[in-house]
């Protein structure tokens, strides 16, 4: 019988719970801190926020005192702030999730871009700017419209798209108040968003074959600005078996090996009208609301994928 710790305490985390509590090898659910609900079943509220750096060492001596076979780490802010380089080094290697340097895959826009230019991965083409001016030339240089888009994390917020590259310029320093810093300048990429995401070793990447479509606009007809996600469905038609092994085999798996990737790894994906898919970006954790949809259709328990 196996315990696990959950860090994290939204949705995400709760539906990797439900999907643990239905497994017979486990026996008990650690959640760090989880919320509510999460506290009955095999599931039990710890009391320490693992999300925090300051809360590490606590959530370390917590993790060895009571034998925790595996832990899972919901959000990107404790992956970003290096929770699976603290446990290793401290000799605890049964934590999931990628090291700090692979988190860059999704913190920092300019390493993910300059990866998938190595790699022959499509992206909108995209230029790296540090300021106004930086960011005037370069919308300058697009024919079509574009999206400016903030380097590092910003919860799904930090990218705004514009319909024609006059009102990109208009609004350039509302974007570079909200979001100081770098930036890059991207081809406004047209077509269907779907998530698609899976589990890495350092080696080898075992796709969750499933192509996912959370609401991302606020207000009808999909008119408002970004959120993080409102919601989601799934299979979304979009994309076919053949998009799915095509992803992973041309950009998960090539990804993975490049980086000696460990931990879930989700693509957000675009496809064309013409059919032409495009990474519009990498996280390095699984997405919510995504999770949420994608458990309640998996014929196993993410514990024993295979
Ligand atoms: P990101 O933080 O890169 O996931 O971007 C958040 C959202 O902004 C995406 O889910 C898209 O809806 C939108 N977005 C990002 N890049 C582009 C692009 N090049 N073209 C059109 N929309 C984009
Ligand atoms: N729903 C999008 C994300 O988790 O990034």
């Amino acid at each position: 019988m196996s315990k696990v710790l959950i860090v994290g305490k939204g949705g995400r985390e709760h539906a990797l719970g439900w999907n643990f509590e239905k497994d017979s090898e486990i026996e008990r659910i650690y959640y760090a801190p989880g919320k509510g609900k999460t506290d009955s079943g095999k599931g039990i509220n710890i009391g320490i926020d693992g999300t925090k750096k300051d809360n590490f060492p606590g959530l370390f001596d917590f993790v060895k005192k009571e034998k925790v076979d595996l832990v899972v780490v919901g959000p990107e802010a404790p992956l970003n702030n290096g929770i699976v380089d603290y446990f290793n080094s401290n000799g605890y290697f049964g934590i999931f999730g990628p090291t700090q340097n692979q988190t860059l895959v999704e913190s920092d826009k300019f390493y993910s871009y300059d990866l998938m230019q190595k790699l022959g991965i499509l992206q909108a083409r995209s230029i790296k700017c540090s300021n106004l001016e930086d960011g005037l030339d370069a919308i300058d240089r697009f024919s079509g419209s574009v999206v400016l888009k903030h380097r590092g994390l910003a919860e799904g917020k930090g990218v705004k798209v514009y319909d024609s590259k006059n009102d990109a310029r208009r609004d350039i320093k509302n974007f570079l108040n909200s979001f100081p810093g770098d930036f890059l300048v991207a081809d406004r990429l047209y077509g269907e968003e779907f998530s698609f995401f899976g589990l890495a070793d350092g080696n080898i990447f075992l796709p969750i074959n499933l192509a996912i479509q959370d609401h991302k606009r606020v207000n009808e007809g999909d008119k408002g600005l970004n959120t993080g996600g409102m919601g989601a469905y799934a299979p979304a038609p979009v994309a076919s078996i053949e998009d799915l092994e095509h992803i992973t085999n041309e950009i998960m798996s090539p990804v993975v090996k490049e980086i000696g990737y460990k931990g879930f790894l989700f693509a957000g994906m675009t496809k064309s009208r013409s059919g032409n898919l495009k990474v519009i970006e990498f996280n390095c954790r699984l997405g919510d609301p995504e999770t949420q949809t994608m458990v309640m259709m998996l014929e196993n328990g993410l514990y024993r994928p295979v």
